[in-house]
């Protein structure tokens, strides 16, 4: 069997391959993975196959589904930064590309599993404390329009048994390693990240602002869920709020003095910016996760375990654990 991980070389695809690859990942000795990416994916496996191109052109999309992909993990996408500023490389990217694959999966004999990373930005507009599983969906931003297209387009084609789709919305995922990138999430990474590097961070927000956020780990988790869990009684309602912890930048930076001492704290300070706030300040910032933690989708256990895990991958020495 074969499974397709586009977005490979990214944030995201990186650790679910590797996780796909690792006792007791889903990948047998049998598997082969198709990692595809304009950019070019580094893991190194006998079971990796490495497709380096652009998932806008059809020929690509067709070089990459074979006719024993069992299980497709669509990751590519163009960030909520360049889909906002970038209208037509993020529709193409994100709607038009989404619906080639899609295409390419409805030819093969069995319906694939088709796991789609949308994102909480599908919601927007005037919203209750705690975003319901049914809330309306109401982007407020190109991003969160493309992604819900894509999770419609996922359910449409799974309606009429062409794939067997899972859409998994996920929260911003925290502590991002590296650089910035082109999310308007990043600083929730940076306010952490940076002063953990000895670099100065400004958080753009309120720090009483609510946020969405997981981590890299659990959502890595729960991604790997969504490839493998029973689907027969979904009964149509194909897209899962994943979980996630509600958390402030303020409640961040305590845990990051906990953790790491006030020296390290100081290191951020925090300057409004406008554009960033009123886009944040549509984000939901708590969500009823009741389907998807009857489905199986699992949380992390705290903000305190969110930075102690990242540390700990960074190779830094926490205070407390
Ligand atoms: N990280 C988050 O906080 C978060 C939150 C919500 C949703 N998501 C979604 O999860 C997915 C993965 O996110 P990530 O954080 O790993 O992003 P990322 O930017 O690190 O990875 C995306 C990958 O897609 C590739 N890509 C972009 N355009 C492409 C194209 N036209 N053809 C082929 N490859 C292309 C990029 O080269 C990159 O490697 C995305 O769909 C994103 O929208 C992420």
């Amino acid at each position: 069997m074969t499974i397709l991980v586009t977005g490979a070389a990214g944030f995201l695809g990186t650790r679910l391959i590797e996780a796909l690859l690792a006792p007791p990942g889903a990948a047998s000795a049998a598997t082969r993975i198709v990692a595809a990416d304009i950019t070019p994916p580094t893991v190194d496996d006998p079971r990796i196959v490495t497709r380096t191109g652009n998932v806008v052109d059809p020929s690509f999309i067709d070089s990459i589904v074979a006719s024993d992909t069992a299980v497709v993990f669509h990751l590519a996408a163009v960030l909520s930064g360049q889909s906002e500023a970038e209208f037509d490389v993020g529709m193409k990217t994100n709607v038009d590309a989404t619906r080639a694959l899609l295409e390419a999966c409805a030819r093969l004999a069995k319906p694939t599993r088709f796991v789609f990373s949308s994102s909480i930005a599908v919601f927007g507009g005037p919203l209750p404390e705690v975003v319901p599983d049914d809330m309306a969906l109401r982007p407020q931003s190109s991003y969160g329009t493309a992604k819900a297209i894509g999770e419609l387009m996922v359910a449409d084609y799974s309606r009429r048994g062409w794939i067997d789709g899972v859409s998994c919305r996920l929260p911003t995922v925290a502590i991002r390693p590296g650089r910035p990138n082109s999310a308007m999430s990043s600083f929730v990474s940076g306010i952490v990240r940076e002063p953990l590097a000895g670099i100065d961070a400004v958080c753009p927000v309120p720090l009483d602002i609510r946020m969405w956020i997981t981590s890299p780990g659990v959502v890595t988790r729960n991604l790997l869920h969504a490839g493998q869990m029973p689907t027969g009684d979904l009964n149509g309602r194909r897209s899962f709020n994943l979980p996630g912890l509600t958390v402030t930048p303020a409640q961040m930076l305590d845990s990051l003095e906990r953790l790491a001492g006030p020296a390290v704290r100081a290191r951020v300070r925090q300057q409004v910016d406008d554009r960033m706030m009123r886009v944040v300040s549509t984000w939901p910032g708590a969500f009823d996760t009741k389907h998807a933690f009857a489905a199986g989708f699992t949380a992390d256990a705290g903000i305190d375990a969110l930075i102690a895990s990242y540390m700990r991958e960074a190779g830094i020495q926490a205070r407390t654990v």
